[in-house]
């Protein structure tokens, strides 16, 4: 039920433009970087967080056009300060003093493709982006989009341990997974999707990708023959986003939407407020992959509590089992890449 409370706070954060124009001193000072800020995800996701009230400092990095980016979202009524860094000279400064940092940087899918074809592209721009986080902001929350994000989580893990920092406050971004769920369920059972919390766990890849239907707010059941193309459904939705993109890349404004509500629940963390809880993909000894998704009770140092699987239908067991060789070999993926890094 708190979750359901948190889910509709963050809804009044990123929409209510009120509460941005009269609040005044009612947090801390927040500073959050985005990396990879000029993309299709970066701009909207950027512009959410600047919309925030919760957000004081917003930096903005990539490899091309964030001074524009930054100059255009700056001119908006909300307090964030807007700053952007362009190119790799300004990496580590565009991280100074973060305490969230987001990444969505990396190419996205085309159609054919799987969300492992972006692996030789994005494991190098994570590592990078990983290594220079460990080095200005290793206490920041690191909120990890770029796909694969199987891997690319185990990527910035490892990273942080080659630089001696604590790897624990990485997350990978699967929000977007709860978000369709919640939808798609709605559409089903004729409900507001925003009262509906469906929790997802596992990874962010096809099949690795575990909705918990037994375990939504409100409860509902469905029958074999329903609940079967549902799972299917939103295990495949980013595929059905790229279809209908056809070649213009993937799901960016849901992601956007999704990117936003996790960081600002973080930072809502972080501020001290109680019974936060979102999905992320985390190291966990909850099954036998070394990283896993379940919704986690997020505090001022990251990781208050791992709510772990709870109790799954048979289904969902089965799911869990054949879910667990791939996220493995991913993972696994992730680690050698780092291990074979110079
Ligand atoms: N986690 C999820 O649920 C989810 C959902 C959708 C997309 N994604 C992933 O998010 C990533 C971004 O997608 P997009 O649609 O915004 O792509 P995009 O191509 O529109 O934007 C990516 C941005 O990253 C920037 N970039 C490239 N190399 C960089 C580097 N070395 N440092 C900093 N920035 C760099 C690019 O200049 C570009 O502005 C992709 O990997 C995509 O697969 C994840």
């Amino acid at each position: 039920m708190f979750q359901r409370t948190v889910f509709k706070q963050v809804v009044k954060s990123l929409t209510s433009q009120s509460t941005n124009k009269f609040s005044t001193s009612q947090c801390a000072q927040r500073r959050v970087a985005v990396m990879g800020a000029s993309g299709g995800i970066g701009q909207p996701l950027s512009l959410l967080l600047k919309n925030s009230p919760l957000v004081t400092q917003l930096n903005l990095y990539d490899i091309v056009h964030t001074p524009g980016v930054a100059a255009d979202l700056s001119h908006i009524e909300s307090k964030a300060q807007v700053k952007g860094f362009v190119g790799g000279d300004q990496l580590e400064a565009s991280l100074e003093g973060a305490e969230v940092v987001v990444i969505p940087a990396g190419v996205p899918r085309k159609p054919g493709m799987t969300r492992d074809d972006l692996f030789n592209t994005n494991a190098s721009i994570v590592a990078t982006i990983a290594e220079a986080c460990a080095k200005v902001c290793p206490e920041a929350m690191l909120c990890i989009i770029s796909n694969p994000v199987n891997s690319t989580v185990p990527i910035a893990s490892e990273v942080y341990k080659k630089a001696g920092a604590d790897p624990s406050r990485i997350f990978g971004v699967t929000t977007l997974d709860i978000v369709r769920a919640n939808t798609f369920i709605a559409e089903l059972k004729g409900l507001d999707p925003a009262t509906v919390n469906c929790p997802v766990i596992g990874g962010h890849a096809g099949v690795t990708i575990i909705p918990l239907t037994s375990q939504c707010s409100p409860q509902v059941s469905f029958p074999d023959e329903q609940l079967k193309p549902l799972t299917v459904r939103i295990q495949d939705a980013g595929t059905e986003v790229v279809k209908a993109k056809a070649g213009a890349g993937s799901a960016t404004l849901s992601m956007a939407y999704a990117g936003a509500r996790f960081a600002i629940n973080v930072v809502k963390a972080l501020n001290g407020e109680q019974g936060v809880v979102e999905c992320s993909f985390v190291r966990s000894s909850v099954t036998e992959a070394e990283y896993f998704s379940t919704p986690i009770l997020f505090g001022k140092n990251g990781i208050e509590k791992n709510l772990g699987l709870g109790v799954l239908s048979n289904f969902e067991a089965k799911l869990v089992e054949e879910a667990l060789p791939e996220l493995k070999s991913s993972i696994q993926k992730g680690k050698d890449f780092v291990a074979n890094m110079k």
